[in-house]
């Protein structure tokens, strides 16, 4: 009896397996649709500066807004580098801010990607505090290592 069920239970997951093997792969992304997303993907950080820079300067937000922002920009920092700058996205592809340098110079961005994470901890566990200099200091190196990939590798827009 047991062993029929097993069997029986086995059976429904090779079918389900089977299934999944054939069901049709999803539509590969478009370069336009990628650009999109590193470009969602950046307003992310971008919303949760701003948030953090508005608060410092007294211009309105609360210390729960910037618990916030931190969590976002921390959340977004997780990001998968590979995954975010695919080869055939850089610019002037779907009108991409990103050089083409970045590509000839992965390991590097890849780098200056993966600092964006520490840096976002430190901002998150400043914000916890509530203080302000604790918060600023921690935004301040959050915004160099965003600044560090941007110099090198985004086009500058006017
Ligand atoms: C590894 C490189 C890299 C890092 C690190 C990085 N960025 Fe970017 N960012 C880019 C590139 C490249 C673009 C241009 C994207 C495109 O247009 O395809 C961009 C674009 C942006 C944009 C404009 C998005 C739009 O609307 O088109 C914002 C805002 C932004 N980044 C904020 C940030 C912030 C804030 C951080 C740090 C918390 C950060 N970025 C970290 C490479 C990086």
């Amino acid at each position: 009896m047991i062993h029929r069920t097993l069997h029986a239970v086995f059976a429904v997951a090779v079918s389900a397996g089977l299934f999944l093997a054939f069901a049709p792969a999803a539509p590969a992304a478009t370069p336009e649709e990628l650009v999109k997303a590193r470009q969602q993907h950046m307003k992310k950080f971008g919303g949760g500066m701003q948030t953090i820079g508005k608060f410092l300067k007294g211009e309105g937000g609360t210390v729960e807004d910037v618990q916030k922002a931190a969590a976002q920009i921390d959340e977004a920092a997780k990001g998968d580098f590979t995954a975010l700058f695919p080869p055939g996205t850089a610019a002037p592809v779907a009108e991409s801010a990103a050089k083409p340098e970045l590509w000839q110079n992965l390991p590097k961005a890849q780098q200056q990607w993966v600092d964006v994470k520490p840096a976002a901890d430190k901002l998150v566990t400043a914000a916890m505090t509530g203080e302000k200099a604790q918060i600023a200091q921690a935004q301040q190196a959050a915004g160099k290592a965003c600044a560090a990939c941007h110099e090198d590798f985004r086009i500058k827009k006017n």
